[in-house]
């Protein structure tokens, strides 16, 4: 069960990005964000790699909000702050309530990189974790070749916990090594 912080959730807006759970009637901007970013996340993520279409973004999208309203997941579209432009995605995933832990996962768009914007998306997502939902850890998790990825996570203060072996996929279907990145609670209140 879900806290009611979770279950009221509706948007956290900082400086120049507006974070909120995708809804009914964003397929087109979703479409168009992944469709103009496919060289990029393909290598990193399963479903970039799957077919694409304004009708299957529209299906994914209400599979998503199903996926919030059901209290299994948050996934959260970065939008620029007049909810015109879907900047990328992101989200707090692999809810743990006993060990009050999760995780948070970004992508952004082509043309929309090395402007801060994921870092911004991290630090609201984690005071949010940590501040109002109450937890313990937070982690990011990336292939150890996701060299931008690992900057993000560095420049946001996580420390590196460890590489699991052979425990996720490749966009292209391929076993991957993961490494863990994570922040506790501690480490944020001392920020
Ligand atoms: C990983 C990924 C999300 C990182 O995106 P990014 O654009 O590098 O991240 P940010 O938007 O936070 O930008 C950070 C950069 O902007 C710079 N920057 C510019 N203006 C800034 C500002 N106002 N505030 C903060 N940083 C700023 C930072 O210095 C940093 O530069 P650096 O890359 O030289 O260190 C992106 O490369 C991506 O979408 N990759 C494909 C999908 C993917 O791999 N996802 C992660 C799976 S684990």
């Amino acid at each position: 069960m879900w806290p009611q912080e979770l279950i009221d959730f509706r948007q956290l807006v900082g400086d120049r990005v507006l974070l909120r759970p995708y809804r009914k009637g964003d397929g087109l901007a979703l479409y168009e964000a992944i469709h103009s970013s496919l060289d990029r996340i393909t290598p990193w993520f399963l479903w970039a790699n799957a077919e694409h279409s304004v009708e299957i973004s529209e299906s994914k999208v209400e599979m998503l909000a199903d996926l919030f309203l059901n209290q299994q997941d948050l996934t959260l579209g970065i939008w620029d702050l007049d909810e015109k432009t879907i900047l990328g995605g992101s989200g707090l995933h692999r809810f743990d309530w006993k060990l009050r832990l999760c995780e948070i996962g970004y992508w952004i768009r082509t043309g929309f990189e090395g402007k801060g914007y994921v870092i911004e998306t991290v630090k609201l997502l984690e005071d949010f974790a940590f501040g109002v939902l109450g937890m313990n850890t937070v982690q990011i998790r990336l292939v150890p070749s996701n060299v931008r990825s690992q900057r993000v996570a560095e420049r946001c203060g996580y420390r590196y916990d460890g590489t699991v072996r052979r425990i996720t996929f490749m966009g292209n279907g391929e076993l991957a090594d993961l490494s863990i990145f994570s922040k506790t609670v501690d480490e944020w209140e001392a920020k």
